[in-house]
């Protein structure tokens, strides 16, 4: 934002957001459930309605569709409730795709299957040595790579994805494991803004944020608590939890179009919006 002096009054002039049109990957969660607890949001002995949980992930797909972004879908399987959750996944960066090592065993098998569905889009999957959770942990902002570790991407996989990718990382270290994936602390909204929830890191790499985007959006408690920075955005419509609605207003102030999507029943495995959406970066 940038303020200017105008009759002595200062006015806030907010700069004009671009969108640009995306392609993301999505998995319906015809097969979701809370069947075990690998992050502080899961709790198996809340129920979950896989029916609500598909028609809101319904609203989500078809609100992307109607921005005029491409979204293909992958098939789900039976036996991995989390596959919904596609952003975690792989990392796709024009023709390079890293496809994720997961630090949980109960995931495992979603791995295969990204690097299956990659092969048959005729990437030539890559693997990491050490874990990383894909677009939980690897987010792209405009050409460099921010990359969460702490609690399940591990630090030595950054230079293998900044290797494999060709793309600078900025290694930002998670603290809380109510966020335990970078997307849950912090929202890529276009290739040089993002905001943030900022006691969900270290000392270290909240000087680094501060340092890297001095205009960064700081959001408050609440909203990061609702997972309101799990969003997706395309440079003006930013895609975001509902319940968000304070950093929904500060949003709007930045000049961004915030639309509200209700993924109540998701929120149950630990994921909103971002977690459901692999953008395939071109
Ligand atoms: N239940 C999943 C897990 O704990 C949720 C993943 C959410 N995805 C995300 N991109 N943060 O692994």
């Amino acid at each position: 934002m940038t303020i200017s002096d105008v009759g002595g009054a200062p006015a806030v002039t907010t700069p004009r957001r671009a969108a640009r049109l995306r392609r993301y990957a999505m998995t319906a969660p015809t097969f979701f459930a809370v069947e075990y607890a690998i992050n502080p949001w899961m709790d198996t002995s809340v129920p979950v309605d896989t029916a609500l949980a598909t028609r809101q992930w319904e609203i989500l797909l078809s609100t992307y569709r109607d921005l005029g972004h491409a979204v293909e879908l992958i098939e789900p399987i039976a036996g991995l409730p989390d596959m919904v959750y596609a952003a975690n996944g792989a990392l796709v960066v024009g023709d390079r795709a890293v496809v994720a090592r997961f630090a949980f065993p109960q995931r495992a098998g979603e791995a295969v299957a990204h690097a299956e569905w990659l092969t048959r889009r005729g990437f030539e999957p890559a693997f990491t040595r050490h874990t990383n959770e894909g677009q939980g942990d690897l987010l792209v902002v405009g050409s460099i790579i921010l990359a969460g570790y702490g609690f399940r991407t591990d630090r030595r996989a950054h230079d293998e994805v900044a290797h494999l990718t060709g793309l600078p990382v900025v290694s930002l270290e998670l603290v809380d494991p109510r966020f335990y994936h970078l997307d849950t602390a912090l929202a890529v909204l276009d290739d040089s803004t993002v905001a943030y929830y900022p006691p969900a890191f270290s000392p270290q790499a909240r000087a680094r944020l501060r340092s890297t985007f001095p205009d960064a959006i700081e959001v408050g408690s609440a909203d990061a608590y609702a997972l309101g920075l799990n969003v997706v955005s395309d440079g003006r419509h930013v895609l975001l939890p509902a319940a968000a609605t304070g950093f929904a207003d500060q949003l709007s102030q930045a000049g961004f179009e915030p639309i509200g999507i209700d993924l109540s029943e998701l929120l149950k495995g630990g994921g909103s919006v971002k977690c459901c959406t692999l953008e395939l970066y071109s």
